[in-house]
């Protein structure tokens, strides 16, 4: 395929995969069904090739389909706001077992972007009553859009709260009744080289937390020490090198035990969970 070889020439990791998904998404179609789909039109493509030019130049996929996969939802994306990662959901199942034996859970997902991580929480426990915690003023337009479409949806609503997730009158109503806090906060330490698919494409703010990377899991373990309840759960994702210095952290915060690192599926640290003493 001529839109494929395009892509692997410019260097993009799925070459052949981003050309079909992008042909699905000018037909409208499953990229499952594109076998049985009939070709293009002029106009699609010419839609077409104007995407596969704009993802040879490293415009993230998920930007170009206006959409993103997460857990089991689809949510919108695009300029301004954090492109949710599948190493993530790992988080999110990780949480839904924690509070997997308590009824109406009260959960927080700090450092909330698309809404990623709470809406998912939401989507699989109706019961659950859901806050979501962002402050940069773009991701904030992309979250208030997905927590409405998840309502519409039949989900039960999620509460977006608009401020610095480490500040501590953000979410103040709920200090010491909250069951879990989540967070995917950034975490990457600056000066860091990112590949083009990310650097300049999500948002810096979503990205760098200073020299060691910890800029904002420091404060945010402390929030979230204060919002939980006693003997409720925090799990917060990191860099594949902090696994050693965010279980550290949380050693030296004296509010946590069982404090535990878990890997990602290709076996690299991944996030932090500890249990509020
Ligand atoms: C790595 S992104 C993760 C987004 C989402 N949780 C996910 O997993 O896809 C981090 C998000 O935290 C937000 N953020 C950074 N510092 C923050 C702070 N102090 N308070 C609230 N949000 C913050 C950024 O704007 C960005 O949307």
């Amino acid at each position: 395929m001529t839109a494929a070889r395009h892509l692997s020439a410019a260097g993009v990791a799925s070459p052949r995969v981003d050309a079909e998904l992008l042909a699905a998404h000018v037909l409208g179609r499953d990229r499952g069904a594109l076998l049985t789909a009939p070709g293009f039109d002029a106009v699609q493509e010419r839609e077409f090739f104007s995407l596969v030019r704009r993802r040879a130049d490293h415009e993230p996929l998920q930007h170009l389909v206006g959409s993103a996969g997460f857990h089991r939802l689809e949510l919108a994306v695009g300029p301004g706001v954090f492109v949710p990662r599948p190493e993530t959901e790992l988080l999110v199942e990780w949480g839904l077992s924690a509070i997997a034996g308590t009824a109406r859970p009260l959960v927080v997902d700090l450092c909330a972007g698309s809404g990623a991580i709470g809406l998912a929480v939401a989507a699989e426990r109706p019961d659950a009553r859901v806050y979501a915690v962002e402050r940069d003023p773009a991701a904030l337009r992309w979250l208030y859009r997905n927590a409405s479409a998840r309502q519409r949806a039949g989900d039960s609503p999620t509460a977006v709260a608009a401020g610095d997730a480490t500040a501590p009158h953000v979410l103040a109503g709920l200090d010491g009744r909250v069951d879990l806090v989540l967070a995917n906060p950034p975490y990457v330490p600056t000066g860091v080289t990112l590949p083009p698919d990310v650097a300049g494409r999500d948002p810096g703010e979503a990205l760098h937390a200073g020299p060691d990377g910890l800029a904002v899991i420091r404060p945010l373990t402390r929030r979230a020490a204060t919002l939980l309840r006693r003997g409720g759960w925090l799990g917060v994702e990191h860099d594949d090198t902090q696994g050693e210095a965010a279980t550290h952290l949380l050693t030296t915060q004296n509010t946590w035990t069982e404090i535990t690192d878990h890997t990602d599926l290709t076996g690299r640290p991944r996030f932090t969970t500890a249990h509020r003493t």
